[in-house]
């Protein structure tokens, strides 16, 4: 919504410039057709109810585009970021999951809560660069990790880490983790957002075996209050919440 509202008034404000200049002859500086450009952008984000912080980013997109230009940087450059961003953040825009990790704090406590059988087969639904499935692959050498990504960048980094250095009972697979049959696990673990933990937690109870655990950091499933919820004192407080399933 937001690039089409963007190309929207571009295509607004660059044609009433060229109307402008052709019927009275008035040539707009290019820094004002900008301007008006994202201030139309983002008055229309408003108008649609796009979050607050579309405005900034709406409005100053346009002459920020000018300073690349007067800056003398290649023209490509914005193009190379936005592909490595798109690598990245895959799954921002369909399935609304950006890319953070899990930290050290979280990964002691999730490996405090696998079941102590040896054998024990866990997976990370959206690894990103397979941290946390490499602490928990460490913490716990008689249990099998995987972990499943499906953003081309965080995929390559954590399964060439794993290649070279990573511990023999992880495995880093590239991906989507609505494609993947679940009743192969006794422990599924995820760190998503909150868009699709309804639809995860159904997917779970559909597939998984009786007595395994789901535990999602963080975020809650509506209507489906956790069994058990562990605070982490590390510096957010995270909390891990945890479904027998
Ligand atoms: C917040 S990160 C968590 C990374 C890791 N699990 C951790 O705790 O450190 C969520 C990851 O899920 C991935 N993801 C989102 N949707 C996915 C899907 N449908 N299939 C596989 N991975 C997905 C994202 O690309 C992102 O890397």
């Amino acid at each position: 919504m937001a690039v089409i509202l963007q190309v929207v008034a571009g295509v607004i404000a660059f044609g009433g410039a060229h109307l402008m200049a052709q019927g009275l002859g008035l040539a707009a500086p290019r820094l004002t057709v900008l301007l008006a450009q994202g201030g139309m952008a983002a008055l229309a984000s408003h108008l649609v109810g796009l979050g607050w912080w579309w405005l900034p980013i709406q409005l100053l997109l346009p002459p920020a585009v000018l300073l690349v230009g007067d800056l003398g940087l290649p023209s490509w450059l914005p193009l190379v970021l936005f592909v490595l961003l798109a690598l990245v953040f895959w799954n921002s825009a369909r399935d609304r999951v950006p890319l953070y990790l899990t930290n050290r704090a979280t990964a002691a406590a999730v490996a405090e809560l696998l079941p102590p059988e040896s054998g024990v087969r866990v997976i990370d639904l959206g690894c990103g660069l397979g941290g946390l499935a490499a602490r928990l692959a460490r913490a716990r050498p008689d249990a099998f990790v995987t972990g499943v990504e499906s953003a081309p960048f965080p995929f390559a980094v954590g399964w060439l880490y794993h290649r070279l250095v990573g511990p023999a009972n992880l495995d880093i697979r590239y991906g989507n983790m609505w494609r993947i049959d679940l009743g192969q696990w006794d422990v599924i673990y995820c760190f998503l957002s909150p868009a699709p933990m309804a639809r995860l937690y159904d997917k779970v109870k559909s597939e998984m075996s009786a007595s395994g655990l789901f535990i999602s950091n963080s975020f809650a499933v509506p209507e489906a209050p956790a069994d058990r919820i562990v605070t982490v004192d590390d510096r957010r407080q995270s909390r891990l919440l945890v479904w027998s399933i």
